[in-house]
């Protein structure tokens, strides 16, 4: 079976550098917050073309800190999509702040900018202010800066890129994170840039917001054990950090090869019923993940899973009718009607640089018959 992603085989391709960087943190006896964090802080705002990045513990706590380092919390509206992995709403919680979820534009699955203008214009009765937006890059695609950069200056409303899925990924040249007032990403293992465990960081091109969001991240301390203001732990750890020095220094390459196995994809997707990722114009994509919308997507997933082809969801179920948000939390106007929509049809292909260029035909091949 080729899995839909792989993150062993992510060690596997660079098991000597990353075991060498893991033993050299286990010799140094520093294990929190020391040289390797401040290295790899430096590095990747270098990489991404930030004033500072600040390492953390997950991309949702990147998410809260970013929030917190904005002043929003308990009396603040923060809009996003319904649209996402649930920690982006979870985030907005843990700051007090109160979520609200608007559609998606159907092409590219990001934040609807003519629905975002119409609830900046006329907010929803009876929600506090609305203070940020969080856009998601979903998949590895920028969502429509132009629009939602002009919309937040034109309210005066703080603008979080949500970059946990796209590290790498451009808009006009300039990469995701560094455009808005702070960019947010996530290490998780399956991450184009994934730790091998758990990790985030926050991106700002403002020193002394990086200051506070890196006091915020430990108890609120600037001097150590003295908290000047209520913050939290959430603090990236030396190994961690170590292995992602090493895997950045892979990262350019590795997107390319992503979006190299997407072109196969596109090709192999001509003249079927399925339809591949739209890109949008001058953005670049780095395929986090490959993205299909199919009208039967439930017996076509059983079908690819039958000639060994494994796929995922992303997501089956929209955050607003999960459980714990259904009935409790305030949509848009639409209702969310496109997201509805697309969770029914979407479905995700196997992609990860290490996918073989025999595994890559082989995919090609199960979806030509799609
Ligand atoms: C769009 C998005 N936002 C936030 C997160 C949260 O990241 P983490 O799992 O590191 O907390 C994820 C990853 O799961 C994500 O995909």
């Amino acid at each position: 079976m080729i899995p839909q992603a792989n993150p062993g085989a992510g060690y596997r391709a660079m098991k000597a550098e990353i075991d060498a960087a893991v033993a050299r943190v286990l010799d140094s006896g520093w294990y929190i917050l020391g040289n390797e964090v401040r290295a790899f802080e430096s590095e990747f705002a270098a990489w991404l073309g930030a004033t500072a990045t600040i390492g953390c513990a997950n991309g949702t706590d990147a998410l809260a800190l970013a929030l917190r380092g904005l002043d929003i919390g308990p009396g603040s509206t923060v809009v996003t999509v319904s649209h996402t992995a649930v920690a982006t709403v979870a985030a907005i919680q843990m700051t007090g702040a109160t979520p609200l979820l608007i559609d998606i534009d159907p092409l590219h699955y990001t934040l609807d900018p003519a629905e975002l203008a119409a609830v900046l214009d006329n907010p929803p009765p009876g929600l506090p202010p609305v203070r940020a937006v969080i856009a998601v890059h979903l998949y590895g695609q920028a969502a429509d800066l132009d629009s939602i950069v002009t919309t937040c200056r034109r309210h005066g409303v703080a603008l979080i890129e949500d970059c946990a899925q796209a590290h790498g990924a451009a808009s006009h040249g300039r990469r995701l994170g560094t455009i808005g007032d702070v960019g947010t990403f996530s290490f998780y293992p399956t991450k184009n840039l994934g730790a091998l465990g758990d990790g985030g960081a926050v991106a700002t091109q403002d020193a002394e917001r990086a200051a506070r969001i890196a006091a915020l991240r430990q108890y609120g301390w600037r001097t150590h054990y003295v908290s000047d203001e209520v913050g939290v732990n959430s603090r990236l750890d030396e190994m961690q950090a170590a292995i992602l020095r090493v895997k950045l220094g892979h990262l350019d390459a590795q997107n390319a090869r992503r979006q190299a196995i997407a072109a196969a994809y596109d090709a192999a997707l001509a003249g079927t019923s399925v339809s591949p990722p739209a890109r949008r114009p001058a953005t670049e994509h780095v395929f986090h993940l490959y993205v299909v919308r199919v009208a039967q997507r439930d017996a076509e997933q059983a079908r690819l899973r039958e000639v060994g082809v494994g796929t995922g969801i992303h997501y089956p179920v929209p955050v607003h009718l999960q459980p714990a948000y259904r009935g409790r939390i305030a949509l848009g106007p639409s209702g969310c009607r496109q997201t509805e929509l697309a969770a029914r049809e979407i479905l995700s292909l196997p992609l990860y640089p290490e996918l073989t260029d025999t595994d890559v035909e082989c995919v090609c091949s199960a979806v030509r018959r799609l």
